[in-house]
């Protein structure tokens, strides 16, 4: 039987991935640094079979088309090559706990949860580090969702990508550090994060300044997670998702993912702040926001965001664990 079942959790990037330095095998310009979360997980089913002339792709019982279904099927015959299989097809069947409303790009714990699948039902047995490497040519993101709790997406240098994977930073329990996914009522994006990182590389005079800051907030944000330094951590996140914000208004055409509820959700987070309660916040390629918080304060952190008019509802989140073969 070429049949395996994988579960993988989403992530949230505390250093940015933003850019590309080759499109086709998906190679950053910078690496990157997340945390794996609890709340947010895709579960896959891959079977190759025989007789199929063609991929399936189905997904919370719909039969996916178009370019969601390319995406995938392209990505499964990267699994063929690799394995020498060409002319074997796959029925895959994925359920998503992933609120696309909460702002979770499902990609990363969609290609994570694929990768592990498609790998293990074809018949190869990678390691951990071979998985980050396959599953980051059909998400970039996706490569970190690999490993629980904290992991870093090691750029590499080299053209063939043979160096650009994740590695672990700090397991599931080495911190209980939680997470808040704010929902905002208009939470429409205009500009993928494919398309807004390929402007901002080609055109934004802030983009070299991001790149430089990378080296020194990867060692701090590090040495941050090390020693449970939550302040120290939450300074370096929240900045760096600044920095990234930052490059897209210096892009042509210029753009921001931000809102007007989103700037009210970071306002009220610097206010908690100067309140006395440690919180910070990060924003990916769109306009919701994700809030960091300890456990002690989650009661507190809670109530006060759901408070802001414009958002709509409050997902809390643990540390996640690595892939999962079911
Ligand atoms: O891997 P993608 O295409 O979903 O891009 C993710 C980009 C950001 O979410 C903005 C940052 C990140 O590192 O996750």
């Amino acid at each position: 039987m070429m049949k395996a079942t994988a579960k993988a959790h989403t992530n949230i990037a505390l250093i940015k991935y933003w850019g590309k330095r080759d499109e086709e095998l998906i190679l950053p310009t910078n690496s990157s640094l997340s945390l794996t979360l609890d709340g947010f997980h895709t579960t896959t089913t891959v079977d190759f079979r025989e007789e199929l002339r063609e991929d399936r792709f189905t997904l919370d019982d719909t039969e996916i088309t178009g370019d969601a279904y390319q995406r995938v099927s392209g990505f499964l015959h990267r699994i063929r090559l690799l394995a020498g299989k060409r002319e074997l097809y796959a029925d895959v069947r994925s359920v998503n706990e992933v609120p696309t409303a909460a702002g979770f790009a499902s990609s990363a714990s969609g290609f994570a949860a694929l990768a592990a699948a498609g790998s293990r039902a074809i018949g190869l047995s990678l390691n951990d580090q071979e998985l980050s490497r396959l599953t980051r040519q059909g998400s970039g993101s996706a490569s970190r969702s690999i490993y629980g709790g904290f992991a870093e997406w090691q750029m590499g240098e080299k053209p063939d990508g043979s160096d650009s994977h994740a590695v672990p930073i700090a397991p599931i329990d080495h911190w209980d550090i939680r997470v808040a996914a704010v929902v905002l009522s208009s939470t429409q994006k205009d500009v993928s994060s494919r398309a807004g990182m390929k402007r901002t590389v080609e055109t934004s005079p802030f983009y070299s300044g991001w790149l430089d800051s990378i080296p020194r907030d990867m060692e701090e944000i590090k040495s941050g997670i090390a020693a449970k330094d939550f302040e120290k951590v939450g300074q370096v996140a929240e900045a760096n998702c600044l920095k990234m914000h930052a490059t897209t208004l210096g892009a042509h055409p210029p753009f921001t993912y931000w809102h007007d509820t989103t700037m009210a959700v970071m306002q009220k987070v610097r206010e908690m702040r100067a309140a006395g309660i440690p919180a910070y916040f990060t924003i990916d390629a769109g306009p919701n926001v994700k809030v960091l918080y300890l456990p002690e304060q989650e009661k507190q952190v809670e109530e006060t965001l759901r408070s802001i008019p414009g958002v709509t509802d409050v997902r809390l989140s643990k540390s996640g664990k690595g892939v999962q073969y079911l």
